[in-house]
């Protein structure tokens, strides 16, 4: 067994070694930032807010050694990553112990069989209110085509909603059991209004990668004068369709292309939070070279409040089935529409009070941490650290309490998901470790006879989905990733206190083709503290 397992080691090296390698070095400091005009603390990857942008190419290894130089435990998160086979690497809570202060630790990612465009951000103690966040581009292969011809430049273009307070002052306030008040403005690549511009030449065409990096509020982006055909949403080449301005909530991005047709001068980009009153604004601008002219006139207005319309919105966007993704095959020889369901999984979200203090739950269990990380422990056979089942498969319609909630799953089922909001708010949920097809989305509760209205032929598979005041969203997962991965609000204070699980995909199976072992640099902690990370 041990000799198996070596040559099977040595055979993974060659094989990934066959993939190009890219070697980062992170140093995450704090640093005062201004990006609404009031100095503040924020966190800076090599002195930057936001950080640097990861360019790779399908299938690369991307190697990032993050040294944290705060004085709180960190770890970063790599929003739609897949981490095939390899849940360690993914950065939150539940699969990795956290970098302590002054230590540092190396992600070994590989961006397998993916191409788009995704983000990262810190995952632990609200660190993500100050920053360390960037933008991930993932490329398809030189051989593969892209349904569009080349741009002439691909900008990041991280949005998100902002707080003048710090994180440890916005963190104290949830851990106190209050909200958090509405936020103070809207950030476009870490500035305020007016400081961001992209310049372009006239008659060129390029890419923005709309990514929201925000903590809770959904996002309308707009261009003066301009349309945006929409290219590719989180790794999924889209039918190719024009709009004059588009709906991005917490956690997603998307890919559209800007042609500059219009007299060459300034225009306005408006960003501005959906949904909300009052509404956040900010400006940057859209700047065509040698042009001296301002932007001018009314700023492009946003559309209606009525869900319907983002509702229709979502429903244009479609899988471009004869379009390639990140293999040689068309991503549309995948009829997921044609395969049975084995299980249905019904999440309810909620609010409410645990021991006077605010909690949000799913099917009523509101996630609090164990003392080790979950992954950590199932790989040691620690128990008592979870409970696989700790949350049921469909609303309890219970009271909130809280649970280390972990659902089990079996690997290689196809599954079907539908959350149910039935609150105010926007709900965004993110699955680690996956692409799902979004089937389905409405008004109302869902009940089987919502299948009728799915889409079984071209939705865009995806890693967040929204979920409509008052509405359900339905989702199809191949779990086809072994791993325990986490599936959470995007609403950042909602995942904070609660509103999160643990999805743990598992297999009887020891071989390294269905999972890794634990990585030989893991940082140990809590009750894993002082094990080894290899059998001898
Ligand atoms: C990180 O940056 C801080 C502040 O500039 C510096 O003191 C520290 O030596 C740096 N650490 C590394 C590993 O580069
Ligand atoms: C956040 O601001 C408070 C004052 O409002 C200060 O006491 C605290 O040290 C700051 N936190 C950080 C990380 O700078
Ligand atoms: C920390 O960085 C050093 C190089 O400076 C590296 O050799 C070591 O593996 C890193 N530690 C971890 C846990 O990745
Ligand atoms: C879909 O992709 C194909 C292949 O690249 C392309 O020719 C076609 O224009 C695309 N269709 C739409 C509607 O985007
Ligand atoms: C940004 O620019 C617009 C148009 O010039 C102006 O109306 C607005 O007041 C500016 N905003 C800020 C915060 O400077
Ligand atoms: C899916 O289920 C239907 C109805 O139960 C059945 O008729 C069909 O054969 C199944 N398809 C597959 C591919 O198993």
């Amino acid at each position: 067994m041990p000799l198996r397992l070596a040559v099977l080691l040595v055979l993974l090296a060659v094989a990934a070694a066959e993939d190009p390698y890219r070697f980062f070095t992170w140093n995450v400091t704090y640093g005062t930032i201004y990006p609404l005009g009031v100095p503040q603390q924020g966190i800076l990857i090599n002195g930057q807010f936001p950080g640097p942008d990861i360019y790779s190419v399908t299938n690369d290894n991307i190697i990032v050694n993050v040294f944290n130089s705060l004085d709180e435990p960190f770890l970063i998160h790599w929003n739609g990553i897949q981490n095939r086979r390899n849940s360690y690497e993914d950065g939150v809570y539940g699969t990795t112990c956290p970098i302590p202060p002054g230590k540092n630790f190396t992600y070994i990612l590989q961006m397998k069989d993916q191409i788009g465009s995704f983000f990262y951000f810190p995952s632990l103690g609200y660190h993500k209110a100050a920053g360390g966040f960037g933008g991930i581009k993932i490329l398809s292969r030189p051989l593969i085509p892209v349904p569009f011809p080349p741009p002439a430049d691909d900008f990041t273009v991280l949005i998100g909603d902002w707080y003048t307070a710090n994180h440890t002052d916005l963190r104290a306030i949830l851990d106190k059991g209050n909200k958090l008040p509405f936020p103070d403005g809207i950030l476009i690549n870490g500035r305020g209004p007016n400081a961001t511009s992209f310049t372009i030449q006239q008659g060129k065409t390029y890419r923005f990668r709309i990514c929201n990096v925000g903590l809770q509020n959904s996002l309308n982006f707009r261009i003066q004068g301009h349309k945006m055909k929409v290219v590719e949403v989180e790794g999924t080449h889209t039918l190719q369709i024009s709009y004059s301005s588009l709906d991005v909530h917490v956690g997603q991005c998307m890919s559209v292309l800007v042609t500059a047709d219009q007299q060459p001068q300034d225009y306005y980009i408006v960003v501005s939070s959906r949904f909300t009153t009052p509404v956040l604004t900010t400006t940057g601008f859209l700047r065509y070279a040698n042009s001296n002219r301002p932007a001018s006139g009314p700023l492009p207005g946003g559309p209606t409040t009525e869900i319907d319309w983002s509702l229709n919105q979502a429903r244009s966007i479609r899988t471009n089935l004869t379009a390639s993704g990140p293999r040689p095959n068309p991503q549309g020889s995948y009829h997921y529409g044609m395969i049975n369901t084995t299980r249905t999984i019904r999440l309810s979200s909620s609010a409410g009070q645990v021991d006077n203090k605010q909690r949000y739950a799913i099917n009523s269990v509101s996630f609090v941490p164990a003392d080790t990380p979950l992954k950590v422990a199932d790989y040691f056979q620690i128990s008592g650290v979870f409970r696989v089942g700790s949350m049921s498969d469909a609303p309890t319609g219970g009271g909130i309490y809280l649970d280390t909630s972990v659902m089990g799953a079996d690997y290689r089922a196809f599954i079907e998901i539908v959350f149910q909001n039935d609150e105010d708010i926007v709900q965004s949920y993110h699955l680690s470790g996956y692409s799902f097809f979004v089937v389905g989305m409405d008004g109302g509760q869902w009940s089987s006879a919502s299948r009728n209205q799915y889409n079984l032929r071209d939705a865009v598979s995806r890693c967040t989905v929204q979920v409509y005041p008052k509405s359900w969203s339905a989702i199809y997962v191949a779990l086809d990733n072994v791993g325990m991965w986490n599936l959470r609000s995007e609403f950042w204070a909602r995942q904070y206190l609660g509103q999160q699980l643990y999805l743990r995909v598992y297999t009887t199976s020891t071989s390294l083709r269905d999972e890794y072992p634990i990585p030989k640099n893991a940082l140990l902690c809590g009750r894993a503290s002082g094990r080894r990370t290899r059998p001898l």
